[in-house]
């Protein structure tokens, strides 16, 4: 008999939020390829109104879905036969687009007879940073993105334990909010960035929320009001970009500080052949955010890692890398499987910190 290729391609589908994308990954002995990726943003369907409009995306997904998921096969050459599984995003996210993608992914799965992996889409920005580099694990991430702020300890594909979270809003929503203060279009966090070029931030002291605090968690919201209420009196172009920066600075500074102390736990129980740090997730297109988290790795003698741009927005190569591991792994999942709103990767954790209870007594991300 021939040898069994350890090799997976993989369809991944992503839909949580208001990119609809599909991609292929191919999998060989650890080494991953990006065969096709295609990403449709429906950013222009939602600027109007400022921020996501969940029933807007579902329908966009829906009318999207058939023609992003061909365009990623022809791309990337290749038949439904050709592929050895099909990995969708599960949640979290807006439901009715997460639906979307989960039922496309098992009809995919179910008309060819291949298996379904639903994937967390932390799990898939977790995993993003492979992508483009060999980052082994363990390594400790900090997750950053529109809805989600989070330090994982990441032990492997499947075993993500949290540090720290957010007891309020996440670092980009923070971002988005303050930059609609300052009048910028949505999405606020890459307006707000080039606003503060040349800014001043010394000029706007803003609070420095859980200075000192034991733990890692993170908190926006004190930032995001006093920033609004100086917004407001703001009178010229200068003190804009002035209070930009300030912002910039001040989520920046928050992310590095609770950051350190994640290192400071994490290094420990991991010895310095494992101190290898990620930052992943929409947030992490920032560069001062990437250079102050940098800084602050070298200082801790950890690797500093960062996917490249295109891998730290929502993406579906992420999902299909999530998934060929997954499957690498023998783990897969029945037809069965539900979209989830609301997923924490680390569920223990989730269960024994109250103040991460979702729902309105508890953090949102
Ligand atoms: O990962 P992502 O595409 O979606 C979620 O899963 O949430 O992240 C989107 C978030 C938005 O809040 C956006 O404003 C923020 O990432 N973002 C940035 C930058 N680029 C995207 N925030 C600050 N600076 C940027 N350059
Ligand atoms: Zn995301």
């Amino acid at each position: 008999m021939p040898p069994q290729s350890s090799a997976l391609t993989v369809l991944g589908i992503e839909t949580s939020c208001d990119e609809t994308a599909a991609a292929v990954v191919r999998l060989e002995d650890g080494r991953v390829t990006e065969v096709a990726s295609v990403i449709a943003s429906q950013i222009a369907d939602h600027a109007p109104y400022g921020g996501v409009v969940p029933e807007i995306a579902a329908r966009a997904h829906v009318e999207l879905i058939d023609d992003i998921v061909a365009q990623a096969m022809a791309k990337a050459g290749l038949t439904y036969d050709d592929l050895d599984g099909v990995a969708a995003t599960a949640g979290p996210g807006l439901v009715g687009g997460v639906m979307v993608g989960l039922s496309f992914g098992k009809a995919v799965a179910l008309a060819r007879d291949l298996p379904l992996v639903a994937v967390n889409h932390l799990e898939g920005h977790a995993v993003s940073a492979r992508l483009a580099a060999d980052i082994p694990y363990p390594f400790l991430l900090l997750l950053v993105s529109g809805g989600h702020c989070q330090l994982l300890e990441v032990a492997g594909i499947g075993a993500c334990r949290r540090l720290g979270s957010t007891i309020d809003d996440a670092a980009g929503e923070a971002f988005d909010k303050i930059a609609k203060s300052l009048g910028l279009p949505y999405p606020g966090g890459p307006a707000l960035e080039k606003l503060a070029v040349g800014g001043d931030g010394a000029k706007f002291p803003l609070p420095r929320a859980l200075l000192g605090r034991d733990g890692c968690d993170f908190s926006f919201s004190g930032l995001k009001t006093a920033a609004a209420r100086m917004a407001v009196k703001v009178t010229n172009e200068t003190e804009r970009r002035d209070l930009a920066a300030a912002v910039q600075d001040a989520i920046a500074r928050q992310l590095m500080e609770r950051t350190d102390r994640a290192m400071a736990l994490y290094a420990e129980t991991h010895g310095p052949g494992e101190r290898r740090f990620v930052v992943a997730g929409g947030v992490a297109a920032n560069k001062t955010v990437r250079a102050v988290l940098e800084a602050a790795a070298t200082k801790r003698g950890f690797t500093f890692d960062a996917p490249p741009l295109a891998y730290c927005t929502d993406n579906a190569a992420m999902i299909a890398l999530a998934g060929a591991e997954r499957l690498a792994a023998g783990i897969s999942d029945d037809l069965g499987a539900v979209a989830r709103p609301r997923w924490p990767l680390d569920e223990a954790a989730a269960k024994a910190n109250p103040t991460h209870v979702p729902g309105r007594k508890g953090a949102k991300a």
